[in-house]
Protein backbone atom coordinates (compact mmCIF):
# COMPACT_ATOMS: atom_id res chain seq x y z
CA UNK A 1 0.00 0.00 0.00
CA UNK A 2 1.11 3.80 -0.47
CA UNK A 3 0.57 6.12 2.43
CA UNK A 4 0.98 9.87 2.58
CA UNK A 5 2.40 11.14 5.59
CA UNK A 6 2.87 14.81 6.14
CA UNK A 7 6.24 15.80 8.84
CA UNK A 8 6.01 18.28 11.43
CA UNK A 9 9.46 18.10 12.85
CA UNK A 10 9.42 21.79 14.62
CA UNK A 11 12.14 22.86 16.94
CA UNK A 12 14.30 21.82 19.44
CA UNK A 13 14.87 18.28 19.77
CA UNK A 14 11.58 17.98 17.35
CA UNK A 15 13.46 17.35 13.78
CA UNK A 16 16.04 14.70 15.41
CA UNK A 17 13.87 12.49 16.96
CA UNK A 18 11.23 13.26 13.92
CA UNK A 19 14.06 12.12 11.75
CA UNK A 20 14.29 8.87 13.33
CA UNK A 21 10.49 8.70 12.45
CA UNK A 22 10.74 8.79 9.24
CA UNK A 23 13.36 6.22 9.31
CA UNK A 24 11.60 3.66 11.09
CA UNK A 25 8.53 3.87 8.29
CA UNK A 26 11.02 3.66 5.73
CA UNK A 27 11.95 0.32 7.57
CA UNK A 28 8.80 -0.91 8.17
CA UNK A 29 8.00 0.20 3.85
CA UNK A 30 10.98 -2.20 3.03
CA UNK A 31 9.80 -4.79 5.55
CA UNK A 32 6.45 -4.96 4.70
CA UNK A 33 6.05 -3.80 1.36
CA UNK A 34 4.18 -0.30 2.29
CA UNK A 35 5.79 3.43 0.31
CA UNK A 36 5.60 6.37 2.24
CA UNK A 37 5.57 9.49 1.15
CA UNK A 38 6.34 12.03 2.88
CA UNK A 39 6.00 15.63 2.70
CA UNK A 40 7.21 18.55 5.12
CA UNK A 41 5.71 21.27 6.45
CA UNK A 42 6.63 24.20 9.07
CA UNK A 43 5.49 25.05 12.54
CA UNK A 44 6.54 26.52 15.67
CA UNK A 45 9.06 28.65 16.25
CA UNK A 46 10.94 27.97 13.39
CA UNK A 47 7.75 28.71 11.49
CA UNK A 48 7.02 32.31 13.63
CA UNK A 49 10.61 32.75 12.01
CA UNK A 50 10.43 32.06 8.61
CA UNK A 51 6.85 33.28 8.19
CA UNK A 52 5.73 35.32 11.02
CA UNK A 53 3.75 33.00 12.54
CA UNK A 54 3.37 29.35 14.25
CA UNK A 55 1.16 27.53 11.66
CA UNK A 56 1.60 28.67 8.04
CA UNK A 57 -1.55 27.80 6.07
CA UNK A 58 0.63 25.78 3.34
CA UNK A 59 1.38 23.64 6.68
CA UNK A 60 -2.11 22.69 7.14
CA UNK A 61 -2.88 22.26 3.87
CA UNK A 62 0.12 19.43 3.48
CA UNK A 63 -1.14 17.96 6.81
CA UNK A 64 -5.40 18.16 5.51
CA UNK A 65 -3.63 16.36 2.41
CA UNK A 66 -2.14 13.35 4.20
CA UNK A 67 -3.41 9.87 5.80
CA UNK A 68 -1.30 10.84 8.84
CA UNK A 69 0.96 13.41 10.65
CA UNK A 70 3.99 12.77 12.33
CA UNK A 71 4.48 15.90 14.62
CA UNK A 72 8.40 16.48 16.51
CA UNK A 73 7.58 19.74 19.09
CA UNK A 74 7.14 22.96 19.18
CA UNK A 75 8.93 25.52 21.30
CA UNK A 76 11.83 27.32 23.07
CA UNK A 77 13.22 30.07 24.67
CA UNK A 78 13.66 32.06 22.06
CA UNK A 79 9.91 32.73 21.45
CA UNK A 80 9.30 32.70 25.19
CA UNK A 81 8.26 36.55 25.67
CA UNK A 82 5.14 36.26 28.04
CA UNK A 83 4.18 39.71 25.73
CA UNK A 84 4.97 38.02 22.51
CA UNK A 85 1.68 38.17 19.96
CA UNK A 86 2.74 35.22 18.27
CA UNK A 87 3.76 31.76 20.26
CA UNK A 88 5.21 28.22 18.88
CA UNK A 89 2.36 26.68 20.65
CA UNK A 90 0.04 27.58 18.23
CA UNK A 91 1.21 25.72 16.13
CA UNK A 92 0.21 22.78 17.71
CA UNK A 93 -2.80 24.36 19.37
CA UNK A 94 -4.05 25.54 16.15
CA UNK A 95 -3.36 21.91 14.17
CA UNK A 96 -5.28 20.49 16.88
CA UNK A 97 -8.21 22.53 16.38
CA UNK A 98 -8.45 23.34 12.54
CA UNK A 99 -7.98 19.35 12.11
CA UNK A 100 -10.43 18.50 14.90
CA UNK A 101 -8.00 16.17 16.32
CA UNK A 102 -10.71 15.77 19.36
CA UNK A 103 -8.88 12.50 21.61
CA UNK A 104 -5.83 12.62 22.34
CA UNK A 105 -4.53 8.97 23.50
CA UNK A 106 -1.39 8.99 26.18
CA UNK A 107 -0.84 5.44 26.79
CA UNK A 108 1.22 4.85 30.13
CA UNK A 109 3.17 1.35 30.54
CA UNK A 110 5.39 0.49 32.66
CA UNK A 111 8.13 -1.44 31.06
CA UNK A 112 9.47 -3.63 33.64
CA UNK A 113 12.96 -2.85 32.68
CA UNK A 114 12.93 0.65 33.73
CA UNK A 115 11.11 0.43 36.83
CA UNK A 116 14.48 1.54 38.34
CA UNK A 117 14.11 4.78 36.10
CA UNK A 118 11.45 6.37 37.50
CA UNK A 119 11.73 7.86 41.57
CA UNK A 120 8.32 5.85 42.60
CA UNK A 121 8.73 2.64 44.68
CA UNK A 122 8.96 -0.46 42.11
CA UNK A 123 5.77 -2.17 44.32
CA UNK A 124 4.20 0.77 43.15
CA UNK A 125 4.88 0.48 39.38
CA UNK A 126 4.17 -2.85 38.70
CA UNK A 127 1.73 -3.66 36.76
CA UNK A 128 0.98 0.09 35.21
CA UNK A 129 -0.43 -0.12 32.08
CA UNK A 130 -3.44 2.16 31.56
CA UNK A 131 -4.20 4.88 29.02
CA UNK A 132 -5.25 8.45 28.90
CA UNK A 133 -7.53 9.70 26.60
CA UNK A 134 -7.34 13.47 27.02
CA UNK A 135 -10.10 15.83 25.18
CA UNK A 136 -8.34 18.21 22.95
CA UNK A 137 -9.73 20.71 20.97
CA UNK A 138 -11.89 22.37 24.06
CA UNK A 139 -11.64 24.05 27.75
CA UNK A 140 -9.80 26.16 28.57
CA UNK A 141 -7.63 25.97 25.98
CA UNK A 142 -10.21 27.06 23.06
CA UNK A 143 -13.10 28.62 25.95
CA UNK A 144 -13.82 32.48 24.98
CA UNK A 145 -13.70 35.15 26.53
CA UNK A 146 -9.77 34.63 26.44
CA UNK A 147 -8.55 37.68 26.97
CA UNK A 148 -6.52 40.49 29.49
CA UNK A 149 -7.56 44.45 29.80
CA UNK A 150 -6.85 46.64 32.51
CA UNK A 151 -9.69 47.83 34.49
CA UNK A 152 -10.61 51.86 34.72
CA UNK A 153 -7.87 52.16 37.89
CA UNK A 154 -5.11 50.52 36.14
CA UNK A 155 -5.42 47.02 37.47
CA UNK A 156 -4.32 44.17 35.13
CA UNK A 157 -6.99 41.34 34.65
CA UNK A 158 -7.52 38.06 32.54
CA UNK A 159 -9.72 35.49 31.69
CA UNK A 160 -10.03 32.33 30.16
CA UNK A 161 -13.47 30.15 29.82
CA UNK A 162 -13.57 26.49 30.19
CA UNK A 163 -16.57 25.94 28.03
CA UNK A 164 -17.84 22.39 26.96
CA UNK A 165 -20.77 21.80 24.49
CA UNK A 166 -22.28 18.03 24.92
CA UNK A 167 -21.16 17.17 21.33
CA UNK A 168 -17.51 17.94 22.75
CA UNK A 169 -18.04 15.76 25.29
CA UNK A 170 -19.84 12.81 24.20
CA UNK A 171 -17.64 12.32 21.34
CA UNK A 172 -14.22 11.73 23.93
CA UNK A 173 -16.25 9.68 26.01
CA UNK A 174 -17.30 7.47 23.41
CA UNK A 175 -13.62 6.72 22.41
CA UNK A 176 -13.02 6.19 26.58
CA UNK A 177 -16.07 3.40 26.21
CA UNK A 178 -14.81 2.10 23.11
CA UNK A 179 -11.21 1.75 24.44
CA UNK A 180 -11.80 0.44 27.89
CA UNK A 181 -14.61 -2.46 26.26
CA UNK A 182 -11.56 -3.54 23.97
CA UNK A 183 -9.25 -3.48 26.96
CA UNK A 184 -9.82 -4.35 30.83
CA UNK A 185 -12.97 -2.91 30.58
CA UNK A 186 -12.56 -0.64 33.01
CA UNK A 187 -13.50 3.64 32.66
CA UNK A 188 -12.54 6.17 34.71
CA UNK A 189 -14.15 9.19 33.93
CA UNK A 190 -11.83 12.11 35.77
CA UNK A 191 -13.89 15.50 36.65
CA UNK A 192 -14.25 18.43 38.86
CA UNK A 193 -17.90 17.47 39.57
CA UNK A 194 -17.77 19.06 43.42
CA UNK A 195 -16.94 22.87 41.37
CA UNK A 196 -17.29 22.75 37.63
CA UNK A 197 -20.50 23.24 35.88
CA UNK A 198 -18.60 21.84 32.88
CA UNK A 199 -17.97 18.74 35.14
CA UNK A 200 -21.52 18.24 36.31
CA UNK A 201 -22.32 18.04 32.72
CA UNK A 202 -19.42 15.76 31.53
CA UNK A 203 -20.61 13.43 34.49
CA UNK A 204 -24.32 13.66 33.38
CA UNK A 205 -23.44 12.27 29.89
CA UNK A 206 -21.12 9.97 30.64
CA UNK A 207 -23.96 8.92 33.53
CA UNK A 208 -26.19 8.74 30.25
CA UNK A 209 -23.96 7.13 27.92
CA UNK A 210 -22.88 4.25 30.67
CA UNK A 211 -26.00 1.39 29.87
CA UNK A 212 -24.42 1.19 26.49
CA UNK A 213 -21.54 -0.63 27.82
CA UNK A 214 -22.46 -3.33 30.23
CA UNK A 215 -19.73 -4.66 30.10
CA UNK A 216 -17.54 -1.73 31.12
CA UNK A 217 -17.10 -0.78 34.63
CA UNK A 218 -17.62 2.79 34.83
CA UNK A 219 -15.98 5.04 37.75
CA UNK A 220 -15.82 8.58 38.31
CA UNK A 221 -13.42 10.42 39.50
CA UNK A 222 -12.53 14.02 40.93
CA UNK A 223 -9.02 15.05 38.95
CA UNK A 224 -7.12 15.91 42.68
CA UNK A 225 -7.99 12.32 43.81
CA UNK A 226 -6.58 11.42 40.38
CA UNK A 227 -3.48 13.16 41.14
CA UNK A 228 -3.31 11.47 44.09
CA UNK A 229 -4.12 7.56 42.92
CA UNK A 230 -1.75 7.58 39.49
CA UNK A 231 1.15 8.34 42.61
CA UNK A 232 -0.24 5.81 44.80
CA UNK A 233 -1.56 3.09 42.82
CA UNK A 234 -1.60 3.53 39.55
CA UNK A 235 -1.86 0.03 38.71
CA UNK A 236 -5.66 0.16 39.10
CA UNK A 237 -6.19 2.23 35.97
CA UNK A 238 -7.18 1.02 32.61
CA UNK A 239 -8.90 4.03 30.78
CA UNK A 240 -8.96 7.26 31.97
CA UNK A 241 -11.04 9.67 30.28
CA UNK A 242 -11.01 13.58 30.89
CA UNK A 243 -11.26 16.92 29.52
CA UNK A 244 -8.39 19.07 27.75
CA UNK A 245 -6.34 20.84 31.35
CA UNK A 246 -6.82 17.88 33.63
CA UNK A 247 -5.16 15.51 30.64
CA UNK A 248 -3.00 18.16 29.94
CA UNK A 249 -1.60 17.89 33.70
CA UNK A 250 -2.19 13.90 34.89
CA UNK A 251 -0.38 13.22 31.75
CA UNK A 252 3.01 14.91 32.63
CA UNK A 253 2.17 13.07 36.31
CA UNK A 254 1.45 9.52 34.25
CA UNK A 255 4.94 10.23 32.55
CA UNK A 256 7.12 9.71 35.86
CA UNK A 257 5.61 6.75 36.17
CA UNK A 258 7.37 5.54 33.05
CA UNK A 259 10.76 6.57 33.92
CA UNK A 260 11.11 9.43 31.56
CA UNK A 261 8.99 11.89 29.11
CA UNK A 262 11.45 10.13 26.88
CA UNK A 263 8.88 7.34 26.17
CA UNK A 264 6.09 8.17 26.12
CA UNK A 265 4.15 8.57 22.86
CA UNK A 266 0.75 10.07 21.99
CA UNK A 267 -1.97 10.12 19.15
CA UNK A 268 -4.47 12.37 18.41
CA UNK A 269 -7.26 11.15 16.62
CA UNK A 270 -10.59 13.20 14.56
CA UNK A 271 -12.39 9.88 14.60
CA UNK A 272 -13.25 7.26 17.68
CA UNK A 273 -10.67 4.45 16.49
CA UNK A 274 -12.12 1.37 15.28
CA UNK A 275 -9.99 -1.74 14.79
CA UNK A 276 -9.27 -2.66 11.39
CA UNK A 277 -10.39 1.12 10.38
CA UNK A 278 -8.55 4.37 9.56
CA UNK A 279 -8.89 6.99 11.72
CA UNK A 280 -7.05 10.34 10.71
CA UNK A 281 -4.63 11.72 13.30
CA UNK A 282 -1.27 13.48 14.37
CA UNK A 283 1.19 11.63 16.45
CA UNK A 284 4.35 13.41 18.77
CA UNK A 285 6.28 12.24 21.76
CA UNK A 286 4.72 14.10 24.84
CA UNK A 287 7.89 15.22 25.77
CA UNK A 288 8.32 18.86 24.20
CA UNK A 289 11.04 20.57 22.83
CA UNK A 290 13.58 19.94 25.25
CA UNK A 291 15.84 22.57 24.30
CA UNK A 292 18.42 22.09 27.40
CA UNK A 293 19.64 18.77 24.82
CA UNK A 294 18.42 20.15 21.06
CA UNK A 295 21.34 19.76 18.37
CA UNK A 296 23.42 17.01 20.79
CA UNK A 297 22.25 13.70 19.05
CA UNK A 298 21.08 12.70 22.84
CA UNK A 299 17.59 12.96 22.72
CA UNK A 300 15.69 9.54 23.28
CA UNK A 301 14.20 8.86 20.06
CA UNK A 302 11.53 6.18 21.85
CA UNK A 303 8.79 8.08 22.52
CA UNK A 304 8.63 9.01 18.74
CA UNK A 305 9.59 5.32 17.64
CA UNK A 306 6.14 4.09 19.52
CA UNK A 307 4.41 7.46 18.36
CA UNK A 308 5.02 6.24 14.59
CA UNK A 309 3.74 2.41 16.30
CA UNK A 310 0.59 4.42 16.88
CA UNK A 311 0.34 5.88 13.50
CA UNK A 312 0.42 2.63 12.27
CA UNK A 313 -2.00 0.99 14.28
CA UNK A 314 -4.87 4.28 14.42
CA UNK A 315 -3.84 5.77 10.65
CA UNK A 316 -3.21 3.13 8.40
CA UNK A 317 -4.36 0.04 10.09
CA UNK A 318 -1.20 -1.90 10.37
CA UNK A 319 -1.83 -3.62 12.96
CA UNK A 320 0.98 -6.35 12.69
CA UNK A 321 3.53 -3.53 11.38
CA UNK A 322 2.50 -1.63 14.97
CA UNK A 323 3.10 -4.63 17.06
CA UNK A 324 6.57 -4.74 15.15
CA UNK A 325 7.65 -1.63 15.69
CA UNK A 326 6.58 -2.02 19.47
CA UNK A 327 7.87 -5.33 20.12
CA UNK A 328 11.47 -3.81 18.47
CA UNK A 329 11.54 -1.38 21.23
CA UNK A 330 10.79 -3.58 24.28
CA UNK A 331 13.61 -6.20 23.04
CA UNK A 332 16.27 -2.95 22.97
CA UNK A 333 15.40 -2.23 25.77
CA UNK A 334 15.70 -5.72 27.41
CA UNK A 335 18.58 -6.13 25.88
CA UNK A 336 20.19 -3.14 28.24
CA UNK A 337 19.99 -0.27 25.70
CA UNK A 338 19.23 2.91 27.12
CA UNK A 339 19.60 6.42 26.03
CA UNK A 340 21.22 9.30 28.65
CA UNK A 341 17.50 9.42 30.13
CA UNK A 342 16.71 6.32 31.39
CA UNK A 343 20.16 5.26 31.45
CA UNK A 344 21.40 4.19 34.95
CA UNK A 345 25.16 3.71 36.59
CA UNK A 346 27.46 1.80 34.51
CA UNK A 347 25.49 1.96 31.45
CA UNK A 348 26.65 3.35 28.40
CA UNK A 349 24.04 5.74 26.75
CA UNK A 350 22.89 5.35 23.17
CA UNK A 351 22.65 8.44 20.99
CA UNK A 352 19.13 9.53 19.27
CA UNK A 353 20.72 8.06 15.82
CA UNK A 354 22.16 4.81 17.18
CA UNK A 355 18.95 3.77 19.56
CA UNK A 356 16.60 4.53 16.25
CA UNK A 357 19.39 2.05 14.42
CA UNK A 358 19.15 -0.54 16.79
CA UNK A 359 16.18 -0.74 17.29
CA UNK A 360 15.22 -0.88 13.07
CA UNK A 361 17.78 -3.82 13.43
CA UNK A 362 14.81 -5.18 15.55
CA UNK A 363 12.17 -4.75 13.56
C1 LIG B 1 1.03 18.85 25.59
C2 LIG B 1 1.73 20.17 25.70
C3 LIG B 1 0.92 21.23 24.96
C4 LIG B 1 -0.42 21.31 25.67
C5 LIG B 1 1.60 22.60 24.87
C6 LIG B 1 2.91 22.52 24.15
C7 LIG B 1 0.71 23.63 24.26
O1 LIG B 1 1.97 20.49 27.03
O2 LIG B 1 0.78 18.39 24.46
O3 LIG B 1 0.72 18.26 26.62
O4 LIG B 1 -0.57 21.99 26.69
O5 LIG B 1 -1.36 20.67 25.17
MG1 LIG C 1 1.43 18.96 28.38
Amino acid sequence: MEFRIAVLAGDGIGPEVTAEGVRVLEAVGRRHGHTFRFQEGMVGGIAIDTHGVALPPETVRVARDSDAVLFGAVGGPKWDDPRAKVRPEDGILGIRKQLDLFANLRPVKVFPELIDASPLKPSVLQGVDFVVIRELTGGLYFGKPKRRWQTKRGLRRGIDAMAYTEEQITRVLRVGFELAHRRRKKLTSVDKANVLETSRLWRELAQEMTPEYPDVEVEHLLVDTVAMQLVRTPSRFDVIVTENTFGDILTDEAAVLAGSMGMLASASLAGVPVPHERAFGLYEPIHGSAPDIAGKGVANPMAMILSVALLLRYSLALEAEATAVEGAVTRALSDGYRCADIASEGDTPLGTREMADLIISLI
